[in-house]
């Protein structure tokens, strides 16, 4: 199979060699109607490094010498949409709900699980900077290093910042001058107080200590209904008593774990 041009897809087997080494790096499952998204994202990379199959590619990234191409092939599958304060309802819960009520003296510990190129969790981190009466913390975690780069970074073009609310932006963000004309960037006071770093759900956690609150919003949707329950059995020990998870709203939780309950759509409580 060669890759000279856009539309060749990999044949069966090789997807399924790909297939099968997505789900146990990423825990994401492909089906085979995916088999274009595949071609879509890899193709170009396989000119690039000169090769001529999909199977190819797939022995040299599992391989001896494979392992920074394996990341990279591991982070061009991952879809990595986000933008500021998607899914608003999951903000006025935070905001009327969950702030008003937590006890005051102790710290709010939070974390944005899978948090892409940081809209979501700078999101998190202007309300609580307005809002939180306590002190708190936001760890924000992905696993693909590219992205939590740029989060780090926290440049966005004009176009990104839309959903952003005008006190917010005031407040938070500023505009960027000369070569940076077009985009904000995120105060440094702000990104001081968020802190990033790589993770991959679908492998064992480090010690983090207990988390109040966790948005793990947009990515269950990708895995298979094991690696769901393990992930959220995972995240379901991080928690502290009463804490609290965000998923996405097209996420459900039914028939995959027993250790949360329903508050509201998409939010949960654990039991
Ligand atoms: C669609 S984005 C969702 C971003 C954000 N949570 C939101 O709702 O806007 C999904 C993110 O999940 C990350 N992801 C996929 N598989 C992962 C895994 N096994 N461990 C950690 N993050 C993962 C991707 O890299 C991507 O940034």
């Amino acid at each position: 199979m060669t890759v000279e041009s856009v539309n060749q897809l990999p044949s069966d087997q090789e997807f399924y060699l790909f297939q099968q080494l997505i789900l146990q790096r990423l825990g994401i499952f492909l089906p085979l109607q995916k088999k274009a998204l595949l071609t879509n994202r890899l193709w170009k990379r396989l000119r690039e490094c000169d090769l001529t199959t999909y199977e190819d590619y797939y022995n040299f990234i599992v391989g001896k010498k494979g392992e920074a191409e394996l990341h990279l092939a591991m982070e061009l599958i991952t879809t990595n949409e986000t933008y500021f304060f998607r899914e608003q309802k999951h903000f006025d819960y935070l905001e009327q709900s969950i702030l008003p009520n937590f006890k005051s003296g102790k710290k709010l510990r939070v974390w944005s699980a899978a948090a892409s190129t940081g809209e979501e969790p700078y999101s998190i981190a202007m309300l609580l900077a307005d809002k939180c009466q306590t002190e708190w913390e936001l760890e924000c975690s992905d696993v693909n290093k590219t992205v939590i780069e740029q989060a780090r970074r926290a440049i966005y073009p004009n176009a990104r910042i839309q959903n952003i609310p005008r006190n917010y932006l005031h407040r938070f963000c500023r505009k960027g001058i000369g070569p940076q004309d077009g985009f904000v960037r995120v105060t440094q006071d702000l990104r001081d107080k968020v802190n990033f770093f790589t993770l991959n759900l679908n492998q064992s956690f480090p010690d983090l200590g207990k988390f109040d609150l966790v948005f793990l919003r947009n990515v269950l949707i990708y895995f298979e209904n094991d690696t769901k329950a393990k992930v959220l059995d995972r995240i379901a020990n991080m928690l502290n008593p009463n804490g609290v998870l965000f998923v996405g709203h097209s996420e459900s939780l039914h028939g995959v774990t027993q250790r949360f309950a329903p508050i509201k759509p998409a939010i949960y409580r654990l039991v």
